[in-house]
């Protein structure tokens, strides 16, 4: 840190009266996996189910991150960390707000990762690995990405010519190949419930 002679300000309302304020818990789904793998779709779909439940979240997209805030890193491993850290600072500030916080980034590093499970509260931080073989993600190539790779157009792309750590112990694995996207939604709403963070 190169901030020095700051002092952290409290405000006048806590976050558990901001959740009491919105009728819900906060926390963050964290979604994580290949480019292609169905990350900001998931995001979506559960961000619906969300609301029609009576609950505000809020996805952080890596594609719509990077065309702001985080518009000056590129794809090298010290802007991913980078990336991420500022997202995990976001993440944090966001469920201090009282929101749920919906996170789609490749975040191909574990100790980033882990970085973001340990700035919040123990149980507020749900790892979601959105597992799909790199071959259907190539064969899907919705953004034409994974060719402009593989002919070396885009240099450093995760899968291709750039590492990702598959989670070890995520808390949901989602296989997204092999789902529908409404039946991925199903899991992880379901999952909400069984573990509280969800009363109807
Ligand atoms: S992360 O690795 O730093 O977490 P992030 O999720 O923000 O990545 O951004 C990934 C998105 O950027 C991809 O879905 C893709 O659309 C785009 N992209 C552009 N260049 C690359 C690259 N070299 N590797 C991976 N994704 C890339």
């Amino acid at each position: 840190m190169r901030s020095t002679h700051i002092t952290w300000q409290k405000g006048g309302i806590t976050r558990e009266q901001r959740e009491q304020l919105l009728g819900q818990k906060s926390f963050c789904l964290w979604f994580t996996g290949l480019s292609g793998s169905g990350k900001s779709t998931l995001a979506a779909t559960v961000e619906k189910e969300l609301y029609k439940r009576g609950r505000l979240a809020y996805i952080l997209d890596g594609d719509n991150i990077r065309h702001g805030l985080n518009g000056d890193l590129g794809f090298s491993e010290a802007e991913r960390r980078e990336n991420i850290r500022r997202v995990a600072e976001l993440t944090r500030l966001f469920t201090d707000a009282g929101l749920i916080v919906l996170t789609a980034f490749i975040s191909p590093f574990r100790a980033e990762r882990q970085m973001a499970r340990k700035s919040l509260e123990p149980g507020r931080f749900i790892e979601i690995y959105v597992r799909c073989p790199l071959e259907i993600c190539e064969q899907r190539d919705v953004k034409g990405l994974y060719k402009k790779a593989r002919s070396r157009e885009i240099p450093d792309f995760t899968g291709i010519s750039s590492p990702y750590e598959a989670p070890e112990n995520p808390e949901l694995v989602i296989d997204s190949g092999q789902l529908t996207e409404s039946e991925a939604g199903d899991i992880i709403i379901q999952y909400l419930k069984d573990k509280g963070y969800l009363q109807e």
